[in-house]
């Protein structure tokens, strides 16, 4: 087994909403390795928009420990924080979240503001970006001018500028039609075969057909993991718990 990429142990967020305490997160643990594709699924509310925002950095927990390539997320401060998700994360969201004034290109160009590229140099990565999620000719399209598809494969680039080696992904085809719903599954599922790691929460059960790892949450807690690589289970589709360990069969407790 390679090293694990992300380590998260007894990870906890809870809001206090006056007297209301929510456990969004009630006792997270998962090792993820790198290279592998991970889909996070449970109804609404149970906490899986709140794992990742904890996993890139974009949210602090309660308690508990999550590591990413070495480094402790605790022990940062908002500027170090700041700079692992810019180097680190790419991330998606299912609303796009693009800047309505920008075209594609300056979308794409925005993240690396902070990066010491020459200016020709980001226009280029860009539009080499561009050409790989399918869309060289819309460069110089406003978000409003392109569908909703389209949209968010310049979000997807836009997460893929500053190389990170981990993509977050929630809903990311939430607001899709069916095929381009399908054809963003299939854009991270090559980011994942280029060697990222990818993390998606969703509802879209067909995005397990791409998945090496699915995790299922209710409540805050995970109840179900699947490993569903041939490589990292030697016995596809048979259940193994998170750490690798096999899943006893509940049949024959
Ligand atoms: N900023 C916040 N303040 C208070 N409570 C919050 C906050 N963010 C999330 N929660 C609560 O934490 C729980 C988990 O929320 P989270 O957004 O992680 O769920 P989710 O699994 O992503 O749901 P959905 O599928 O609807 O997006 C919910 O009960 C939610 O109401
Ligand atoms: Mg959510």
């Amino acid at each position: 087994m390679p090293e694990a990429f992300i380590r998260i142990s007894d990870l906890r967020k809870t809001y206090r909403m006056g007297r209301v305490e929510v456990r969004a997160l009630d006792g997270v643990d998962l090792e993820i390795t790198p290279n592998t594709f991970w889909v996070i699924m449970g109804p609404s509310g149970s906490g899986k928009s709140t794992l990742l925002h904890l996993l890139g950095g974009l949210d602090r927990p309660t308690s508990g420990h999550i590591e990413v390539a070495g480094q402790s997320l605790e022990a940062m401060d908002e500027n170090d924080l700041a700079v692992f998700r810019r180097r680190f994360v790419g991330f998606i969201f299912q609303s796009f979240n693009l800047i309505s004034s920008m075209t594609a290109l300056d979308n794409i160009i925005f993240p690396m503001r902070f990066a010491r590229v020459p200016r020709r140099k980001r226009r280029e990565r860009a539009l080499s970006i561009l050409k790989r999620v399918g869309l060289e000719d819309r460069a110089y399209h406003r978000p409003t001018e392109l569908s909703g598809g389209q949209q968010q494969r310049v979000a997807i680039a836009r997460a893929l500028i500053n190389d990170p080696q981990l993509i977050l992904a929630d809903e990311p085809t939430g607001n899709l039609d069916t095929s381009s719903g399908m054809s963003v599954m299939m854009l991270l599922s090559e980011l994942h075969r280029s060697g990222k790691t990818v993390v998606v929460v969703t509802h879209d059960h067909r995005m397990t057909q791409f998945a090496t790892h699915t995790v299922e949450l209710l409540d805050g807690r995970i109840v179900d993991g699947k490993n569903i690589t041939p490589a990292g289970n030697p016995h596809p589709g048979e259940a193994v718990k998170t750490d690798g360990s096999p899943i006893e069969d509940k049949n024959h407790e």
